[in-house]
């Protein structure tokens, strides 16, 4: 039986307190909404029909690059109406499952059990059973714990209410059933809403039998109403990141303190220290070590380099056996090759720094190609901007820069030249000379300091 998903999305989110769609907050830089369209897709479904309303297109057009079917609900009548706007684009002999885009962390696992359950009992049903079980649909089961029925908080009885087991809103059933149901609904309850949830009652009346299963985690099924539950559902998603990547082997000085907003990948005997993000997808290959409060997007960290504390790297790749930082700035387009250093307050854009080169203190290197075992001093700065065009730096194997130099692109300095420290370079240097354009140093000896008045 092929699988359809529906994704209900049309609710307000009035108390995240924001003009976003609330589906459209994000979790670990991604929308809510996101997560389950791929959760869903990494179930194999056939195809996704999402339901969207409130904050109108903005919904469809921010994730318009997510493959699925947009269905505009008008108007909220109810998750029953939700799901029945998705019915006449179901193909027929579907099984359905039902989700929720607020509801960001339900795992494939979860979802796959759920669904193996519907297709062989004809409803699959998620349940859990909270300490606090206020505001939801509890599970009204029978002397043989057979499940009856679904009743809202609002609709419920005080005995009713005392029931800790409650609706997560997930059910697996067939589409046929479901239209059929879902034709019958009636909004003749407390919020005058059509609820889902009364096809419960509806399927044990035909004589099936609803099976339910559980998550494993109680933030799989959390939906996002706030922002602080926006933060809790974060921070597990955060840890649960970080679990993993323990498990493959990664050393980690505190899993609270680590935060992914894409993906990472990582080799052996890796090691992380505190407060350190990744952006994007990032490639860290073995025995690398980062540092406290580093910031790392969408780059690769070739073997045994060293990314020393506050570090940003951004679109780049660092060479095997790199030291780059403490307080580097790595921009996007650089190529560090191996065993290069940057050091200390040094800023490095679209260059590409050779085998063994130095950079180590207060320099800007930007649009430059530098070669190998070059010795870049501190404060040298690349004058790469001349207010309109950018210019390349070219610098050969070998050179030395001394401290305090500006090199005024575009320039090349031929391999093994040396420059002396404060010179302004414009011109071409050639290999192998020794280039100064300093002003000679004078010497008074008769000079004397000023002497402050007398009176
Ligand atoms: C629903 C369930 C309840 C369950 C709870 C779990 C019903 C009637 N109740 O209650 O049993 O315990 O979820 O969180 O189903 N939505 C639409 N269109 C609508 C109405 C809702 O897209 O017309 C979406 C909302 O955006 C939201 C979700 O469906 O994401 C749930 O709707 P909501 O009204 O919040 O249901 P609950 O009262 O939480
Ligand atoms: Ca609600």
């Amino acid at each position: 039986m092929g699988l359809s998903v529906v994704i209900l999305a049309a609710g307000q989110g009035t108390r995240m307190r924001s003009a976003v769609p609330k589906v459209l907050h994000k979790l670990a830089d991604k929308p809510l909404l996101e997560h389950v369209i791929s959760s869903a897709k990494s179930l194999g479904a056939d195809d996704i029909h999402v339901v969207y309303g409130h904050g109108g297109d903005e919904v469809p057009t921010t994730l318009s690059h997510c493959d699925v079917d947009w269905i505009k609900q008008q108007e909220q009548l109810g998750t029953g109406h939700a799901v029945a706007q998705a019915i006449p684009h179901i193909p027929v002999g579907r099984q359905v499952l039902v989700l929720y885009g607020d509801v960001p962390l339900t795992t494939v696992d979860t979802l796959k059990n759920l669904i193996e359950l519907g297709q062989r009992s004809g409803f699959g049903l998620l349940t859990i059973s909270l300490e606090d079980s206020n505001g939801y649909g509890r599970i009204v089961r029978d002397e043989s714990a057979v499940i009856r029925r679904i009743v809202e908080h609002k609709d419920a009885t005080e005995t009713e209410r005392q029931i800790k087991e409650v609706n997560t809103g997930i059910l697996v059933v067939a589409r046929e059933k479901l239209a059929l149901w879902l034709e019958q609904l009636d909004n003749n309850n407390s919020q005058g809403e059509y609820y889902l949830t009364d096809i419960i009652a509806m399927a044990v009346a035909d004589g099936i039998k609803i099976n339910s299963a559980s998550p494993t985690t109680e933030h799989e099924v959390l939906g996002v109403n706030n922002k602080r539950q926006l933060a809790e559902l974060e921070r597990a998603y955060q840890l649960d990141a970080a679990n993993k990547l323990m498990d493959a082997g990664v050393g980690l000085r505190d899993p609270a303190r680590l935060d992914i907003r894409g993906n990472v990948n990582c080799g052996r005997d890796v090691s992380i220290d505190i407060n350190v993000i990744f952006e994007g997808q990032v490639t860290i290959a073995d025995n690398v070590n980062v540092g406290p409060n580093c910031l790392i997007i969408n780059s690769r960290i070739d073997s045994g380099a060293n990314i020393l504390a506050n570090t940003v790297i951004e679109n780049a790749v660092i060479g095997r056996g790199c030291n780059v930082g403490p307080f580097a700035r790595i921009r996007p387009e650089t190529e560090l090759a191996e065993s290069s250093r940057i050091g200390n307050f040094v800023e490095i854009k679209k260059a590409k720094i050779g085998v063994g080169s130095k950079v180590n203190h207060l320099s800007y290197i930007g649009d430059s190609i530098v070669g190998k075992d070059v010795n870049i001093g501190a404060g040298t700065i690349t004058c790469n901007y001349d207010g309109a065009n950018k210019h390349l730096t070219e610098i050969g194997d070998g050179v030395f820069v001394g401290s305090d130099t500006q090199l005024v692109a575009p320039v090349k300095i031929g391999a093994g030249a040396t420059i002396g420290a404060g010179s302004t370079i414009t011109k071409e240097v050639d290999a192998g000379s020794l280039a100064l354009s300093r002003s000679k140093q004078v010497s008074k000896s008769d000079w004397k300091r000023p002497q402050k008045n007398k009176d």
